[in-house]
């Protein structure tokens, strides 16, 4: 393999390595070489992924624990360098649903989701950055440091029945552009994947495989971008944020200033009456606007995996059914909405 595609000897941390999404880069890593420290609830499924990659010749050894939880970062750290002296790659991958509308939501699936997906991306990104800064302190000059961080889509389109996830997901995103220009110094990439992939998180949506030899929405398919985010090839790489699924990756752009508005007053400052005449004209008197959302992927999930090309906007004031919300953009992370 290209030295810039090499992750051989390297040194890696995958969250919710068990399952899904976080095994498939798991098995890829190790496949290009990498050493690694596989990190999931306790229970067999991480256990086993240590095993086939064992039985396939590499490297692996478990920290089981809750990744939001301060010591389970600490070990993960700890396990790579006892293990393997170094850490160099970081996989933030974990992640739970607790999907419901925002006005039936619980306390705690609101504090669940956002504490396992954005507490369990900081407290391992807070520890390997600050290893990776004291490494390049003392080296005097920037270190090998790679970070690939899950969002969704979710945050793009913010789907009715996920709040909670997608102001996670929007969360990880703002994090990892944080960590990417705070970090970048030290030798950090710090990336962000939004996937689609059919796993147990998605499998009541997205049902059973199709027949045939290429199933497009197999994890195995995302795991290719993230172990080339993880290489040496990733050096330019840094702080963006990449939707990928079945053959495609796009590169989002952050978003763009619409209109600009300006005071049409003495002083040029803002009064009610301002704000309305110069916010007026643009936003009229028929239905709400769509509003901050992205729907520019829903097109590339249509190419690739035959999603729905319309996207639905729900009327104002209707009883979101649970078929409606998952036209709104839930079906790319979740089913259940539950009014
Ligand atoms: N599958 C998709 O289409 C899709 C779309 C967008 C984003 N994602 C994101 O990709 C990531 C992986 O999802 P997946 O589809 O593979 O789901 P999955 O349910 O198959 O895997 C998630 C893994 O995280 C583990 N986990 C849950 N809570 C944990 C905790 N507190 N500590 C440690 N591990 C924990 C689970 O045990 C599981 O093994 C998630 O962050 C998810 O939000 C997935």
């Amino acid at each position: 393999m290209d030295d810039a595609r090499a992750v051989a000897g390297r040194v890696a941390i995958v969250t919710g390595a068990g399952g899904g999404l976080g095994r498939a880069e798991s098995l890829a890593l190790a496949r290009a070489g990498a050493r690694l420290v596989l990190n999931d609830l306790p229970g067999d499924a991480v256990d086993a992924v240590a095993g086939q990659i064992a039985a396939a010749g590499g490297q692996a050894v478990v920290a089981a624990g809750d990744v939001a939880e301060w010591p389970t970062g600490e070990q993960l750290l700890a396990t790579a360098l006892e293990r393997y002296g170094r850490l160099d790659i970081l996989v933030n991958n974990a992640g739970v649903l607790r999907d419901r509308m925002i006005f039936t939501m619980s306390e705690q699936d609101w504090d669940l989701v956002i504490r396992v997906h954005l507490r369990g991306h900081f407290v391992t990104t807070r520890l390997a950055t600050a290893y990776w800064r004291q490494q390049a302190n003392a080296a005097g000059h920037p270190v090998y440091a790679r970070i690939v961080n899950t969002s969704s889509e979710a945050f793009l389109l913010g789907p009715a029945g996920q709040p909670n996830y997608a102001a996670a997901k929007a969360g990880i995103t703002a994090l990892t552009v944080t960590t990417a220009r705070g970090c970048s110094r030290y030798g950090v990439r710090a990336n962000a994947i939004c996937p689609r992939a059919r796993t147990a998180m998605t499998a009541e949506l997205m049902g059973p495989a199709p027949a045939g030899p290429v199933d497009p929405l197999a994890p195995e398919h995302v795991a290719p971008l993230v172990v080339y985010l993880a290489s040496p090839a990733a050096e330019t790489i840094n702080g963006e944020v990449f939707v990928v699924h079945g053959g495609v990756a796009a590169v989002m752009d952050p978003p763009r200033v619409r209109s600009v508005f300006r005071a049409d007053t003495a002083d040029g400052m803002w009064t009610l009456d301002s704000v309305h005449a110069a916010l007026g004209p643009s936003f009229g008197t028929g239905a709400p606007s769509a509003g901050f959302g992205c729907q520019d992927t829903l097109e590339l999930a249509t190419e690739t995996i035959g999603f729905p090309r319309q996207l639905h906007v729900e009327p104002a004031r209707s009883a979101p059914s649970r078929r409606m919300s998952q036209r709104a953009g839930g079906y790319m992370d979740a089913t259940m909405v539950r009014p």
